[in-house]
């Protein structure tokens, strides 16, 4: 197994035990600068949407859980887009040996959250989501600092500790998306990321 496999392989064997994992630049420093150029260009230009919870006929918007605006990934992908679901493929297949998951595709968007904004505490796979089984975000921010805020809080156990995780560029956050509780806490300064979910067939 060569090097390159081993951080996929690596990050497989924490999704089997304890189920996340939290990997500091997974993404090179050049790739996520690409990222964070497009995301914040086409923020500026309007092309973000307010994001809302639930799925097809149950979405709607839900300013009191999460305020961030979203825009999902779409063909025909970017070059930065492309180069980074490259490396989720890289991942995806390295899932799929170690968790037996059958992880088929996956969705995502970039997401900023102004200054203020939130996503409160909750789950990924909703009754409307089942697909989704392994969230998988990264983080496009300069010199994230704790008094900043806009952490990730994941919930580890039924006593409700947490990890707390600054979304710093080139961040990798990933975690089973039925089973950990996480919120984003209010963000003190813009806050960039592109999230998706690997997903099963059905
Ligand atoms: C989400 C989410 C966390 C983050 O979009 O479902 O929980 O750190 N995002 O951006
Ligand atoms: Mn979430």
């Amino acid at each position: 197994m060569n090097h390159t496999s081993d951080k996929y392989a690596a990050i497989a064997d924490r999704l089997a035990s304890p189920g996340w994992a939290i990997v500091p630049n997974f993404l090179s420093g050049e790739l996520a600068q690409s990222l964070r150029d497009e995301a914040l260009g086409r923020y500026r230009d309007g092309s973000f949407r307010a994001a809302g919870v639930g799925r097809g006929e149950g979405w709607r918007r839900a300013p009191g859980i999460r305020n961030d605006q979203v825009l999902w990934l779409d063909e025909p992908f970017s070059l930065p887009q492309s180069r980074y679901l490259a490396e989720l493929e890289n991942l995806r297949l390295a899932i799929n040996r170690s968790l037996y998951l059958g992880l088929w595709d996956f969705e995502g968007h970039y997401a900023v959250y102004a200054p203020g904004t939130r996503y409160v505490r909750h789950l990924d796979r909703f009754s409307n989501a089942k697909q989704r089984r392994v969230t998988a975000i990264v983080y496009l921010n300069d010199a994230w600092q704790p008094e900043d805020g806009g952490q990730l809080r994941i919930y580890l156990d039924a006593e409700d500790n947490a990890h707390d995780v600054l979304p710093t560029r080139g961040t990798l956050a990933c975690f089973l998306s039925d089973t950990f509780y996480h919120e984003v806490l209010p963000a003190g300064r813009e806050r960039l990321s592109l999230t998706g979910w690997f997903r099963t067939r059905e």
